[in-house]
């Protein structure tokens, strides 16, 4: 978790990035990917709006975004692993059949995770939750423009391979290939001969961040598959109760017990994503357990409260507090007081990180371009747009949904057509 400062937002100088840092992030194309795509489905959802406006005018929706959403999924289609089925790609093919075999798993599933062919399990099953929480608020919109059914498969390609990546409670496969030997060969999935190590988190090697990841990825997608497949779906909340029993029990970032893991998505730590599952099994269950962990059992010593962050793979605490807020937004009546009143601090927080993007607002992050994008890191810089951009979209949702009509910024006023209007303009 990169946790960053509201000096540092405000400051003027970019992050610097060190050579380490370059070499990690030239490979989240697919989480940058699902950034695109929640923001299309979101802008989607703004027309849904329009249409229950007073004019009551019905709005055609909008091509641009429409066609973006649609090669945003045809994208997850083009890095599928396995035995594909009802391809749509014409020049994919099977592939990585045998990853697993060594341990006796079925790991051909998942996706590749950029140019390369290796499946690193911490970005995918944070692309898995993003691509769940994105179909469970725009599902409908998605379905508007016949995308709803290959979302769905997409997830499902990842959350079956993470399914098969916990073969007993305390032991979770989350890397497919070695980079070292991957990364020296441009070259197709289909024809590819290195060899495929597999490598595991366990009691010995404990990995908090990409254990509680996975959960939160299962958890938020037995919530999408809850009424289309109810046994489907209870399987992925079993693997997501473990797991996060699991993270939660063994302490421990996988990069500090696997060091090898550090030149590619090292994690900077594990608090957010306890946050973050905990959060996601709490909607998906609603088990009070789940919310005294968020609250007073964790709140305190990992969440930060009132400092901004910026959300992405690494870090989950601006995501998480969006989350929580929904809870304030649409359902927090018959809350206990103490779990209540922590709930406000992080819809609070949730509020300082808007503050932070609309433009005009006094806490107006100037980590932006000269025409407005929010430019976080040299290296991959279009994750942090779009992250924000969704993060946005949402909130700007939760308003309007729940009749919140103004965001306060240090005593200005802004309504939820702000937020959008920041989102679009990403
Ligand atoms: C536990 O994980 C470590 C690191 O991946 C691995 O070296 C070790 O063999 C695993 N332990 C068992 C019993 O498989
Ligand atoms: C990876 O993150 C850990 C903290 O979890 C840090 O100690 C280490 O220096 C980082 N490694 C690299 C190569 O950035």
């Amino acid at each position: 978790m990169k946790r960053i400062s509201e000096a540092e937002m405000g400051g003027k100088q970019a992050e610097t990035s060190n050579p380490r840092d370059r070499g990690s992030s030239i490979w989240c194309l697919l989480v940058l990917v699902i950034g695109a795509l929640v923001v299309t489905a979101a802008a989607l959802t703004i027309l849904k709006y329009l249409h229950f406006s007073k004019n009551n005018e019905a709005h055609p929706i909008n091509k641009k975004y429409a066609d973006a959403l649609e090669l945003a999924l045809q994208f997850f289609d083009v890095q599928k692993s396995g035995k594909l089925v009802d391809n749509r790609i014409p020049w994919r093919g099977d592939s990585g059949l045998q990853d697993g075999s060594e341990e006796n798993l079925d790991l051909s599933k998942g996706m590749y995770d950029a140019g390369d062919a290796i499946k690193f399990g911490f970005p995918m099953a944070f692309t898995a939750t993003v691509l769940s929480w994105s179909i469970l608020e725009y599902g409908d919109q998605m379905n508007a423009v016949k995308q709803l059914g290959y979302a769905y498969n997409c997830l499902r390609w990842i959350t079956d391979y993470l399914i098969n990546s916990h073969p007993s409670e305390n032991v979770l496969y989350f890397q497919v290939g070695d980079p070292g030997l991957d990364h020296k060969c441009w070259e197709r999935p289909e024809t590819m001969t290195e060899r495929r190590p597999v490598t595991q988190v366990n009691t010995s090697f404990p990995g908090t961040e990409v254990a509680a990841e996975t959960a939160a990825a299962l958890a938020s997608a037995s919530l999408v598959f809850k009424e289309n497949d109810p046994d489907y779906s209870s399987s992925l909340l079993t693997h997501a109760r473990q797991l996060f029993t699991f993270a939660d029990t063994y302490r421990a970032s996988y990069s500090i017990s696997i060091p090898q893991v550090q030149g590619f998505y090292n994690s900077t730590g594990y608090g957010d994503e306890l946050l973050w599952a905990a959060s996601w099994l709490y909607h998906a269950t609603r088990d009070d357990s789940y919310l005294r962990y968020v609250t007073e059992l964790n709140g305190q010593r990992f969440a930060n409260m009132e400092i901004t962050t910026w959300f992405s793979w690494d870090d989950k605490l601006a995501g998480t507090q969006v989350l929580l807020s929904r809870i304030i937004f649409f359902g927090a009546k018959d809350m206990p007081t103490v779990e209540n009143l922590d709930l406000q601090m992080y819809r609070k927080t949730a509020e300082l990180v808007m503050c932070g993007l609309l433009p005009d607002s006094p806490t107006a992050t100037s980590r932006r371009t000269d025409g407005g994008l929010i430019w976080i890191t040299e290296w991959n810089p279009l994750q942090h747009a779009v992250a924000s951009a969704f993060l946005a979209v949402l909130y700007s949702d939760y308003m309007l949904t729940s009749q919140t009509e103004t965001l306060y910024c240090s005593g200005n006023s802004y309504k939820p057509d702000d937020l959008r209007n920041f989102a679009i303009s990403q």
